[in-house]
This record gives structure tokens, sequence and C-alpha cells, in this order.
């Protein structure tokens, strides 16, 4: 989804600009632009498609100036065309703004206050240009404020002024913009990636907050005008953790991260001894732990399948009843939420703003609000005020990995927590974590059958159509499997708990239609061999996730994928893996982009 970036310091900021917005690429975008303040006006390039489209246009123009503001547009109002893209100029090209969110009342601001404007493109973000324009008498940042007071929607938003041509005025409500510190100079983000390689000091706005930037100075005020102040944080993420590391992509690097990942999510949060986990951020005594009465894990696409994996976790270790929800949907519904209702969001991106919204609507109706979040310090994880970090460290490529493999252990480690307070032994405490601690080294054992997947996903590499099947706690894994195919390959696939085979989509299996069925030796592994012959007889082509050392599956398979056997708990974190690569290797052999897929956005800051 749309990203930002500005610089104020003394550095030609052109080349920091351009490589912030490569930073950002991973949100999904379909247009870039770039404003400096160079001889006294405004030069302004913008181009439709990927950063390099505008790194082209830029060839050979001189576009010296040290404060300068970016964008790249995820189209919500209006094509995309070049006039849409960001930043926009007001109508007589003395202040260019960018822009992140939705203005809801862009056609009644537009009547109201802008009789006589100009508009050059289609979009809400150009009337908020034009509305500063209309009350700037001077100063920059009182006419910011004046002009979002009649503002509803949601912003993270940059704008700078010619009269005033050291500055930069940055506000932010629902979208997130970051700033980060340097010496003599600043940085702007609507994440900390653009960052990172210049500083790690940042300062997260809040909602309602406007910070006005100059090379020396950092100021911040409300929306109301009156002073705020705010604390420096440090980052720990490096830029070199954000980078591809010799693997040819993201997705790829990201994958392969996980046994490294998932040590980083368990580390120090268990003993071993006692059989227990100690998640802190949880803020809650034993004794209110027990007045929890029902769990509602809250969250949007990978996020949701690691919650429906959890809720087994959830239901047999801690005896809590378990709803997940689709964050979307909940926010709608009228949730029966009461204060010992305990609700995580759970987020990679922690901005995602139907799971922020939901969270927002429980909170309101008074559940206690908690978040299972990635991205340190973004809004899920400042606003619930509790909760857990997933410590998987960036996560670039827009289909999810690591951070699903890592949301997946820590609801388990939560899970175990509630659950040492009721009827877990601390025995039983233990063999789960010593199953835990063996997951990353199995996970390596699976990364090490790439190369065998990828002679699998390239045999069925003409198939337009997948159906995975799992059951029980294999059932939410074949969900992630199939979404993970659709949201890199664009083939239709569906997933199916393999008891509802019988009931309807069984129609659909022919020759051309293959089935890719978890089928480990679990507690129903039984069941699901009968819904592998059933859909055999259809003669569909079968592939297979089967438990190592279970050499009878090859009978009913046309190929198999085996895997180190685990407790029926854990599988999720192995039997993930397998399908991650396939989708990976398939979109690569049919040639699409697999960090940064058509249409999606890895950050969906917007409704
Ligand atoms: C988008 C991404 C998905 C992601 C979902 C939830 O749709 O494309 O990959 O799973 O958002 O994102 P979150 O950051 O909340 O985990």
């Amino acid at each position: 989804m749309c990203g930002i970036v500005g610089y104020v310091g003394k550095k030609q900021c052109l080349p920091i600009l351009i490589n912030g917005l490569r930073r950002l690429e991973y949100r999904g975008y379909d247009s870039a632009g770039v404003a400096i303040l160079s001889d006294g006006k405004f030069n302004r390039t913008r181009a439709v498609g990927k950063i390099d489209c505008l790194a082209d246009k830029l060839k050979g123009q001189t576009m010296s100036g040290t404060v300068g503001i970016a964008h790249t547009r995820w189209a919500t109002h209006g094509g995309v065309t070049e006039a849409n893209a960001h930043p926009h100029a007001a109508c007589d090209d003395n202040l260019v703004l960018a822009h992140n969110g939705i203005i809801e009342n862009y056609r009644e601001l537009k009547e109201k206050f802008l009789q006589g404007h100009e508009f050059k493109s289609e979009t809400d973000t150009e009337v908020l240009a034009h509305l500063i324009e209309a009350h700037y008498k001077g100063d920059l940042r009182l006419a910011v404020e004046q002009a979002l007071a009649h503002v509803h929607g949601t912003y993270g938003l940059v704008v700078m002024h010619m009269n005033e041509p050291e500055k930069i005025v940055a506000a932010r409500m629902g979208s997130p913009l970051v700033v980060g510190v340097g010496d003599g100079e600043y940085y702007i983000g609507s994440d900390t990636s653009p960052m990172l390689a210049h500083t790690k000091q940042v300062i997260f706005l809040d909602d309602g907050e406007v910070a006005e930037i100059t090379p020396d100075q950092l100021k911040m005020f409300t929306l109301q005008d009156e002073k705020v102040t705010k604390c420096v944080e440090n980052i720990e993420w490096d830029d070199e953790q954000a980078q591809k590391q010799g693997f040819p992509h993201f997705m790829l690097k990201e994958i392969f991260d996980q046994p490294r990942s998932l040590e980083d999510a368990l580390r120090g949060r268990y003993d071993l001894a006692e059989g227990e986990a100690h998640l802190g951020g949880l803020n809650m005594t034993p004794e209110q732990m027990r007045q929890v009465k029902r769990v509602v894990l809250l969250a949007c696409g990978t996020a949701y399948y690691a919650g429906l994996a959890g809720k087994y976790a959830f239901e047999r270790l801690a005896d809590l009843p378990t709803e997940v929800d689709v964050a979307s949907e909940f926010r709608y519904r009228d949730p029966i939420v009461d204060d010992r209702t305990l609700v995580f969001g759970i987020s990679q991106s922690g901005e995602t703003a139907d799971t922020l919204a939901a969270l927002r609507e429980a909170k309101r109706k008074g559940a206690q609000v908690r978040g299972i979040v990635n991205v340190i310090g973004s809004t899920i994880a400042r606003e619930t005020g509790g909760g857990t970090y997933i410590h998987a460290g960036p996560e670039l490529a827009v289909a999810s990995s690591k951070a699903y493999t890592n949301m997946v252990a820590i609801l388990l480690l939560y899970a175990l927590q509630f659950g040492r307070l009721k009827r877990v032994s601390a025995a039983t405490g233990k063999r789960l974590l010593d199953a835990l601690l063996e997951i990353p080294g199995k996970m390596k054992s699976i990364l090490e059958k790439s190369d065998e997947i990828k002679k699998i996903a390239e045999k069925y590499q003409g198939a337009r159509d997948f159906m995975f099947l799992g059951r029980g706690i294999n059932y939410p894994v074949a969900l992630e499997g199939s979404l993970k195919l659709k949201e890199i390959t664009y083939i239709h696939s569906e997933a199916y708990p393999g008891g509802e085979l019988k009931h309807g989509p069984i129609s659909m299996l022919s020759p051309e239609f293959p089935i890719f069925a978890l089928m480990t030796q679990n507690q129903l592994y039984d069941k699901m061999r009968s819904n592998v012959q059933e859909a055999r007889a259809r003669q569909a082509k079968v592939i297979l996730v089967a438990t190592e050392g279970d050499e009878s599956v090859k009978e009913i398979a046309d190929d198999v994928i085996f895997v180190p056997p685990t407790m029926e708990l854990l599988e999720p974190l192995l039997n993930t893996l397998p399908l991650q690569l396939f989708a990976y290797h398939m979109a690569v052999a049919l040639g699409c982009d697999v960090d940064r897929p058509r249409n999606l956005a890895k950050s969906v800051t917007v409704e």
C-alpha cells in the first residue's frame, strides 16, 4: 500500500528519496513520484509503474536540493495515471503534498472551501493540497492544522511550501508516520525501512499529531496546536537484516529465515523445568488470567490462518473456548464480548486497518485487548498497550511466511501459559516445549528439500486449479497453503477440510485438478487417507505431505513430500513449509513477480 519518504537536511536528497522508495516497494504500489525544492521552485516528477520507471524519467534531469518528499501510490480514488500519482501540487505549484490514507469528505471539502480551485487529478489527496493552500497565511504548520480540522478520514501526510524552503510538515491520523533523527537532518517514512540505512533513532507520530521539521529542529504539536514532547526510540533491526542476503527473492529468504526467526520468537519466553511459558506483555496476574473465560483472535489474511491454528492450542491446552474472526467481519457484526474476554489482534505489520478497527471495537465493548505483532512500534502494538512481538525480523515479501510460523508459535506459548494455570502438568508442558525446541532443526531438514519441491511444482505448472485438503490442525495449514498459491501464482485454488470434499467440491475434481493433501500421522490420519482415496478415485492427481517413514503413502500419491514427525499441535510449524516452497517455486516457474504480486499490498492501511 502507499508509502511516504521525506528528507530535511544538508545532503542531496534525491538518492535518499529514491532509495527510500525502493525500501518501501514491498508494500505494493502502482506509481511513484518525487518533489524536491530546487533553485527556488518545486521540481516534481512522477511516473506510472515501478520505481525504475521513475528513476529512468529522472535520468538527465538536474534535481539538486536538500529537502524533498516522495511517494509510492497504490490506487484507491482514481486510476493508475501519472496525474493521479503523488506528490500533488496546489494551484500555483507553491505547495506539494504526499498522502497515505483516504479523505472521506473530499467532495464536501471541494464544494465548501475550494470553489475556483483548478484540480488536475481524480484523487482525494489533491483536495488536501488545495485545502492547505486555502488556509495558508505564511505559516505552513498552522495551515495544516486548520485544514485538517475540516477533514474526515485517514491520513499520514507530508507537505512543503515554497515560502518555507527548509521545512516539511507531517501529520498523522490513522496512517503511520515515523521520523528518523540524524545529525542535523531528519528522515520521514511511512515505516522505518527507508531510514534504517541512515539512523536507528526514531520518533513515531501518534494519531492527531503534527510534526514541523527543519534540519536543526523537530517540533511536535497536536492538531489543536498544543506542544507535544515525544521520546526518541531505538530500532534494533539493521539494514542488513532487511536485505535479500544472496537469495533471488525476499520470499525465499524469508522462508529460509524460519528456523532462526522461530528461535528468536521463543528465546527467553519459557521455563523448561517448570514446563511453562511466560510472555510478559500479557500484563495479567495469574488471578486475572484465571478470570478469562473466552479468547477471541482477530486478524486478516495469513495472520487469520495463524489464528485458526492457534485456536486448537487454546482449546486443547488452556480449556478456553476460542473464536477466530476475520477482522473486517468482526468490526461490523455486533460482537459479544465482555471483560472476561481476552482479544488478541494478530498482525505482521501492526497497521492493518481492519484489524485495528476490530480491536478498537472489542475494546469499546469492554474486552481486554492485546496484540501479537511483528513490526515494533506499529499502531496495533502501541494501541493495545500489551501483548507480544513475534520477533520475525523485517518481512518484505508481500506473501507472508516467517511471520506466520512465529505467530503460531506465540499463540502456542500463550495457550501453554494459560494451560499451566489449569490442567496442564509440568511434564506435559515440558514435553510440548521440548518438541517446540526441536522444530527449528526439523524446519531445516524440510528446507533442504527445496529443490525436490521445485521439481514437483514444475511438474504441475500447467494446472489451472488446485485443491488443498487437511483435517483438524492441518485444515488451517491447507487454507494457508492455498492462499500462498493464489497470492503469488494467480492460480485458482481452494482449501477444504477433508471431510467436506464429498459435500460438494469433489464434483470439480478431474485429472486436470490436482489435490494437495496434508496427511501426516496424527489422530485423523486414517480419515484423511480415506478422503485422499476418494479424490484419487476421481482420477485427481495427488501430492501429499506425509510423515517421514510412512512409505505406504506412496501407493496413493503421485508425489510425496516427507516431513519429520512432531506433536500434533506443532504440525503447522512444519507442514506449512512445503506449501510455502511449492507456491514459491510455482510462481518462479510461471514467471510471476514473487515478492510483489499484482494487486496486493503488504500493509493494508485502508479498509
Ligand atoms: C495483506 C497481505 C497479507 C497479510 C494480510 C494481513 O492482505 O497481503 O499477506 O496476511 O494483509 O496483514 P498483517 O500485517 O495484519 O498481518
